[in-house]
């Protein structure tokens, strides 16, 4: 019987490194990124009934109600990509997504491979969202300190020239999403730990350092 396709989840405050990773794990894995911040992002920018109603709150650094991410996210489960496997980035945040998300796999006779726990200092967070910007052609993430182009205002990845900042990517907003990390979804740590699924991942060193971390347990719970 053909074995089922990964489910990872990467999970952690903002700046802790999960889009980063998670891309860094679509290169070298085969596997699809999906993060509802960016789903989110995309719908606020298409002006969608969803993404009207998501703005403000994103903004605010709050969460955005389970209904419109949990029907967000079933939309993007839906497209053929995912049987190549996922990392869930940025999901699930509440109990109630997690709820949902083994509800949804279980309907599918699947399960969580993997929820990633990355470990971090809030503090060195502040800093490191702050200085974040992505090309605005192939969204490749770089940072002020931490990750440069190797040509200056030219995408590594696709030589664009176009780089952006998000509007909750600011001191104030960022302690606001750390508060609302650490009362909504620090808490499925626990619930992962329960299903015996929780690998817990040191990500205060370099970004290659944890991808090699990261790639050591992808390779392990795939095989
Ligand atoms: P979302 O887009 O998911 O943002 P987040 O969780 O706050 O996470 P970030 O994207 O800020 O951080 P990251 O961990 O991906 O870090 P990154 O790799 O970019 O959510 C935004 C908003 O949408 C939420 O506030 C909420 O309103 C809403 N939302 C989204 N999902 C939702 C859900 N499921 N339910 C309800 N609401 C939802 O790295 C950050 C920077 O640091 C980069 O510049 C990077 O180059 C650098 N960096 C990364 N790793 C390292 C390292 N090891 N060393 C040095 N620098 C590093």
């Amino acid at each position: 019987m053909a074995a089922k396709p990964p489910v990872l989840i990467l999970l952690g405050p903002p700046g802790a490194g999960k889009g980063t990773q998670a891309r860094m794990l679509e290169e070298d894995f085969g596997l699809v990124q999906l993060s509802t911040g960016d789903l989110l992002r995309a719908a606020v920018s298409a002006g969608t009934e969803a993404g009207k109603a998501a703005k403000a709150v994103m903004e605010a650094g709050q969460l955005v109600s389970d209904d419109i991410v949990l029907a967000i996210l079933r939309d993007r489960m839906a497209q053929p990509d995912v049987a190549k496997g996922i990392i869930l980035d940025g999901f699930p945040r509440t109990a109630g997504q997690a709820a949902a998300l083994d509800a949804l796999l279980a309907k599918a006779g699947q399960r969580v491979t993997a929820a990633v726990s990355l470990e971090v200092d809030d503090e060195a967070m502040i800093a490191r969202v702050s200085g974040r910007y992505t090309c605005g052609g192939c969204g490749e993430g770089y940072h002020d300190e931490f990750k440069q182009p190797a040509k200056a205002g030219v995408c590594d990845k696709c030589g664009g020239t176009g780089f952006k900042r998000r509007a909750d990517d600011n001191a104030e907003t960022v302690r606001e999403r750390l508060q609302a990390y650490h009362a909504q979804t620090a808490p499925l740590i626990t619930h992962y730990e329960c299903q015996s699924v929780l690998e817990r991942v040191p990500a205060m060193g370099s970004i290659a350092g944890v991808r090699s971390m990261l790639a050591g347990i992808v390779g392990r719970v795939s095989a």
